[in-house]
């Protein structure tokens, strides 16, 4: 029998006050973790689904400094690549850099290369004894006119090296001098111990490298979602693997003795690798799952666009209540809350901060990119692109991951009960533009608190409740022919 009901807010039904400000929102430090040991540049992270995270747009929005969750909806193999592909991208220095032997058959390599989609085209050539004897580059490749020669005919011999240990610094001048495009480092034995390319070199020390959200070693982080059922350490083994920097269990309902057991046995066998639990919505579920080792907490049952749960399931809580009572009941603990699904617009942001959350993670706010995953449709003379829940009947259908995350992988593919629709989301263009918005917005706001950073925000944050009409008034009302704003447009409202 239910106790006393206290009231649940959502996002809607609050606005923040403004407070005695000397913060110039441009001046303001968006810096903050997703997790215990990962940090973000910008307070955005990309909701594990389908038809948002995929390798694409988690490199565009490492690069913006956010983090993306690649989705599960992939077999392990799958989802592990995804993850090499965004730590791959922006090579500060390669540790195992891929090499080919001397021997090897000129046709082979390109096989291979085909095969295994690598993006690069030089690579160190070695003895079978594992010693560096020269290079082979795409031009060599390009020029060769016979493939089935070995490598060893068309290599650069007497290749341009640098010692183990070059810095990044160091290495961008050697190459310059030497007009080399890549410099593989040696040690005294000349075994091959890393690599630089021009082109990373160059995009780290010259390009927008300050809002990265990188490693320790140059490459950008990335997050990738796993389940509790039968696959999940094989999973994390191949994430692991590829470097991955925190792993999201990713379920309808984190409280449980399953999601509990998961993160228990990942911790035991991965100390230092991060890990991410929910969803839940309860401070007490919050402090569970904190007690048993998570090193963040994803907030939000029922909040987000395409979600049912709340009217298939009777079960959930209004996402600002929900982010509220987990951040107060983990005030003591160091361990990020990442609220999760139900934003609209910037000022949402905003308030889930103010609420108790350290980051915020975006379904359909994201899903119109054109990093996105899926095709621009167009619809009454307008271009969308479609979005669906992970427990809607198509993704359910398509994956036994999307129904296990609702608890029914041993149901068959047509005999699911959905908590999540399909649909589509208009089309916003680029997701650098997009964010550019997004975190204008929310810097707008912290300028109105006064608030210089993102912890500064959830102390100082202070709310009205407002009513129907206040909702009303808050957005554009007695306009006709409003034109579309580029974080504002009419049919959102
Ligand atoms: P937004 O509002 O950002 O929400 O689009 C994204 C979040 O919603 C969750 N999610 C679902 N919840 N049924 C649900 O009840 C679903 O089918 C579903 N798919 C995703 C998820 O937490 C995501 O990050």
């Amino acid at each position: 029998m239910a106790e006393e009901q206290g009231t649940a807010l959502a996002f809607d039904d609050v606005r923040l006050k403004t407070g005695y400000s000397e913060v110039m929102p441009d001046k303001v430090d968006l810096t903050t973790r997703f997790s215990r040991n990962v940090p973000l540049k910008i307070p955005i992270v990309s909701a594990a689904m389908d038809t948002v995270t995929e390798y694409t747009l988690a490199i565009e929005l490492a690069k913006l400094g956010g983090i993306g969750v690649i989705h599960r909806g992939l077999s392990p193999e799958e989802q592990a690549f995804h993850v090499s592909r965004v730590k791959h991208h922006l090579n500060g220095l390669i540790k195992k850099p891929i090499c080919v032997y001397e021997d090897e058959i000129v046709s082979e390599v390109l096989k291979k290369r085909e095969e295994k989609k690598y993006q690069f085209h030089s690579f160190p050539v070695l003895t079978r004894q594992e010693v560096l004897v020269g290079i082979v580059t795409g031009n060599d490749f390009d020029f060769c006119y016979d493939t089935s020669v070995p490598i060893g005919k068309i290599m650069t011999t007497n290749p341009l090296t640098a010692h183990e240990g070059t810095t990044l610094e160091e290495a961008y001048k050697l190459m310059l001098e030497g007009k080399k495009k890549v410099i593989p480092l040696a040690d005294n034995s000349k075994k091959v111990v890393g690599l630089y390319t021009f082109s990373d070199v160059k995009r780290i020390m010259f390009g927008n490298a300050e809002t990265y959200n990188i490693d320790s070693e140059g490459r950008l982080r990335v997050a990738a979602a796993i389940g509790v059922g039968g696959d999940t350490l094989k999973r994390v083994r191949l994430l692991v693997e590829e470097k991955v920097d925190v792993v999201v269990i990713d379920t309808a309902h984190g409280d449980t003795e399953s999601a509990i057991r998961t993160l228990k046995e990942i911790k035991s066998n991965y100390p230092n690798l991060d890990v991410v639990v929910g969803n839940v919505s309860v401070g007490e579920s919050a402090l569970r799952l904190a007690q048993a080792g998570a090193d963040g907490i994803k907030v939000g049952q029922g909040p987000g666009s395409i979600c049912t749960t709340r009217v298939v399931a009777g079960i959930g809580r209004p996402q600002l209540s929900a982010i509220y009572s987990c951040a107060k009941a983990l005030k003591d603990y160091d361990i990020p809350i990442c609220a999760d699904g139900g934003l609209r617009y910037s000022g949402d942001m905003t308030i889930a901060i103010a609420g108790g959350a350290h980051c915020l993670m975006m379904g359909s706010m994201l899903a119109g990119t054109d990093e996105a995953p899926g095709e621009i449709v167009s619809f009454q003379g307008r271009p969308w692109k479609n979005y669906r829940g992970m427990g809607s009947l198509g993704a359910m259908q398509a994956s036994k991951a999307a129904r296990e995350r609702y608890g029914q992988e041993n149901r068959s593919p047509d005999k699911v009960v959905p908590e999540g629709i399909e649909g589509s989301v208009p089309y916003k263009g680029k997701l650098a533009d997009v964010i550019f918005q997004y975190v204008g917005g929310l810097k707008q706001g912290m300028g109105y608190v006064g608030a210089k950073t993102i912890e500064e925000l959830r102390e100082k944050g202070d709310f009205d409740l407002i009513t129907p009409a206040g909702v009303k008034e808050s957005h554009p009302h007695d306009i006709r022919g409003i034109k579309d704003a580029p974080n504002y447009k009419v049919e959102e409202a």
